[in-house]
């Protein structure tokens, strides 16, 4: 399903990054790369996010990372979900950030190659993922991916 692009990412030597586990050391670079890529900083959520994904239980949980220690350029977090909504075990990618200077250039495509890598070894047949609506480069990231509409439809409901 997933499309691999031969672009390699620029970086200061021009090679290709390393795609890795994320250790705890990665995550002060993760939460700068979030805070330049969403104008927000989140020490606590990427903190949970890491306890949660990158910590333990790796043989369905994956945080992936791509960069060094202190200066993270893209990551991509998923897990397999099994029986949520009456679905069958599949793969679910929570979040994907590439650097802005370094985008189209094929490491957002590594990312998604890797963490479905690690689904495919984890037992699962199929990806999923959630995208807001008027977030068009995101959209278009995942189709160039080979990902078409799911099964399934949000719902929500306000309090106020
Ligand atoms: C989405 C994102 C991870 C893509 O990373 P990337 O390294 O640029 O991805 P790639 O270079 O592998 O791009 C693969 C394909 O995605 C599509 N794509 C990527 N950026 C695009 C853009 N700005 N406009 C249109 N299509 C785009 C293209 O089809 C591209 O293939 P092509 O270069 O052959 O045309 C990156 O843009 C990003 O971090 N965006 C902000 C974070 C975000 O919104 N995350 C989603 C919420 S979790």
């Amino acid at each position: 399903m997933a499309r691999r692009t031969v672009k390699a990412p620029r970086t200061e030597g021009d090679a290709e990054m390393e795609i890795r586990t994320a250790t705890a050391a990665d995550v002060p670079g993760v939460i700068a790369l979030d805070e330049e890529v969403t104008g927000l900083l989140k020490p606590d959520y990427w903190q949970d996010m890491f306890e949660r994904y990158g910590a333990r239980r790796r043989e369905s949980r994956f945080f992936l990372v791509a960069g060094a220690a202190g200066r993270i350029d893209g990551f991509i977090i998923g897990e397999v979900r099994a029986w949520e909504f009456g679905s069958s075990p599949s793969g679910w990618i929570f979040a994907v950030q590439v650097r802005s200077r370094l985008r189209v250039h094929g490491l957002g495509s590594r990312l998604f190659a890797a963490v479905c890598d690690c689904f495919r070894d984890a037992g699962v047949d199929r990806v999923r993922t959630m995208v807001a609506r008027d977030n068009t480069v995101i959209h278009s990231f995942f189709r160039s991916q080979g990902m078409t509409a799911g099964p399934f439809i949000e719902l929500e409901m306000r309090f106020d």
